[in-house]
């Protein structure tokens, strides 16, 4: 099987890069043109957040080469990693550099892009499951609603720290749902600039921690006593989403009126 149509150059005998996303954890959210690029690579390229089960769909043959990365250690900085893809082509093998959720959501697929383009590496994008999308519907979160939000935000928590790029002031305006990506170990920031810019501090919001897998778990309730409730910050990737729409998550617990927010 060969699908085509996403953002891509034409094959050469050159090798060719792959840039796939493998989705947010669940094995089946992965999609088939993933599955069938996956199944073709002679060498993947992967990350820290991609599930063993997705792992395992990776041909015994390939050459499989770690360069995950969390929060402040890099396996592999993003110039190897360029530097591993472009040799790897180079030497005519079909690559497959698997990013966890999609590539160009907060990925850094872009610059793996510029990288290729620049080498003359003919590459394609395979798009995948962001994980706003899989932990919203795992968890039972509309990002968007006729009555509650018509408009969704997606936004580096990282960059709640310090002098903060992020417009708080657009950010607090009510009708939209927000959703931080690393933004879990930064909630008392960002609920901070957002109550300061007046975000009224029992809006509901949640963390979804290894969304779509198994031991997935959601904490909600108002973002005020998210903070002061929230179970501490772990290894698994969180995503925080905060707007009216987490009322309807089937765990969402409202703050008690007598409750001091
Ligand atoms: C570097 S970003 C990569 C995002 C990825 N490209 C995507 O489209 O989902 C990593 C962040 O995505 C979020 N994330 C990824 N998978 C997740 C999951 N299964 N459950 C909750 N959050 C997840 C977390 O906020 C994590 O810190």
């Amino acid at each position: 099987m060969m699908l085509s149509d996403s953002h891509s150059t034409t094959p050469s005998a050159a090798g060719m890069v792959y840039i796939v996303g493998a989705g947010p954890g669940a094995v089946d959210l992965l999609t088939l043109r993933a599955y069938d690029r996956i199944q073709r690579a002679e060498v993947v390229v992967h990350d820290r957040l991609i599930a063993p089960e997705v792992l395992a769909l990776i041909p015994r043959a390939a050459v499989r080469v770690y360069v995950g990365k969390a929060s402040g250690d890099h396996a592999v900085p993003q110039e190897g990693i360029h530097d591993l893809l472009v040799e790897h082509a180079r030497a005519g093998r079909r690559v497959v550099r698997l990013k966890g959720g999609d590539p160009y959501v907060f990925g850094r697929g872009g610059e793996e892009v510029q990288a290729l383009q620049a080498a003359g590496i003919a590459f394609e994008v395979v798009p995948g499951v962001t994980a706003a999308g899989g932990c919203a519907a795992a968890a039972g979160i509309p990002l968007t609603h006729r009555d509650l939000a018509n408009s969704c935000v997606f936004l580096p928590g990282h960059m709640a720290e310090g002098n903060s790029p992020l417009d708080w002031a657009a950010l607090a305006r009510p009708g939209q749902t927000r959703v931080f990506y690393m933004g879990v170990q930064r909630l008392a920031q960002i609920a901070h600039q957002l109550i300061a810019h007046g975000l009224p501090p029992d809006t509901p919001a949640a963390i979804v921690r290894d969304g779509t897998r198994a031991s997935q778990t959601v904490f909600a309730t108002g973002l005020s006593a998210l903070v002061a409730q929230a179970p501490a910050y772990g290894p698994q990737p969180g995503l925080l989403i905060i707007g009216e729409t987490v009322r309807l998550c089937p765990e969402f617990r409202p703050v008690a009126a007598s409750s001091p927010e």
